[in-house]
């Protein structure tokens, strides 16, 4: 019996589009009607609850700060296998505040018996967690995005802190500016992923590791749809609301595909993946 996922996640209460730190963000459309935002937002959270839930996750939900919007993406927050936490590092002066606070959650967290160890890099070492550090459970190592937010650096920081190899992935569109908005290895192997979201060179390193059986294009409307930014739990995966042509081949490849109307989070550049982080991945 494979472990079930546990899942963090931070309360939307404080949630809302303020600032525009990637080019999905759309603080004009959230101002129209802040309160019915907050609602539709709430509503959203409680569904993708759910469908983690029925896929088989346990959920650990924390809570927000007032002022930090962004910190309901804690994939961002850090980077956790074998119960061994890192905290990221923000590049933006916007959710550098939150990083206090994740310390917090994480420090809980231990003290709880959940983590074993929380660390954290050297200040100006940007990254930016599990959106630019994906562990791919099939392989045994990670992906490691860099040039947006996080620093090549920081893959050399995090793969000592591991011991564990992150390959490095080089980012080339301003709107894929985590990995995660474009890279999502699934359980059986294969990786979903945007191939205008890589440079040429990272995108020959996946096809020298990946096979072509394995490997899943996203287009450009399933881009759009937030659909590569997803949670794979066993067979199911949990996305936003997506693309007929992205549910059949995930379908016909024996996945359930379990989907959420996250539009709010989106309106922020954000989907399911990133609404969570795994607390429990491990190497073994
Ligand atoms: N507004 C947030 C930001 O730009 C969205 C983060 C989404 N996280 C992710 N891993 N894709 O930082």
């Amino acid at each position: 019996m494979p472990v079930p996922p546990t899942l963090l996640l931070v309360d939307p209460a404080h949630f809302a589009v303020s600032y525009t730190i990637n080019p999905w963000m759309q603080p004009g459309e959230w101002a129209r009607d802040p309160h019915g935002m907050r609602r539709a937002a709430r509503r959203s959270f409680e569904a993708l609850c759910a469908a983690l839930q029925a896929a088989g996750c346990d959920l650990e939900v924390a809570p927000g700060t007032p002022g930090l919007p962004d910190m309901v993406f804690p994939a961002n927050a850090a980077v956790v296998l074998d119960g061994r936490a890192i905290v990221a590092r923000f590049h933006h002066p916007q959710r550098q505040g939150e990083e206090a606070h994740f310390l917090g959650i994480f420090e809980d967290l231990r003290e709880r018996g959940v983590l074993t160890e929380v660390a954290q890099l050297p200040p100006g070492c940007f990254q930016e967690g599990a959106g630019d550090c994906i562990w791919d459970p099939v392989r045994g190592h990670f992906w490691g995005g860099y040039g947006p937010r996080s620093k090549r650096e920081a893959i050399d920081e995090m793969a000592a802190f591991f011991g564990r190899e992150i390959v490095p992935l080089e980012l080339v569109s301003d709107r894929c500016y985590h990995l995660d908005v474009g890279f999502c290895p699934l359980s059986g192997g294969e990786i979903l992923y945007f191939p205008p979201a890589l440079s040429p060179a990272a995108l020959q390193t996946l096809h020298q590791r990946v096979p072509p059986e394995q490997r899943i294009e996203a287009s450009e409307d399933d881009l759009r749809h937030f659909s590569v930014n997803a949670v794979c739990a066993g067979r199911h995966i949990v996305m936003n609301r997506t693309t007929d042509h992205l549910r059949t081949a995930l379908t016909q490849r024996g996945y359930t595909v379990s989907e959420v109307d996250l539009a709010p989070f989106v309106l922020s550049g954000g989907g399911a993946f990133c609404m969570t982080l795994r607390l429990n991945w491990s190497s073994a």
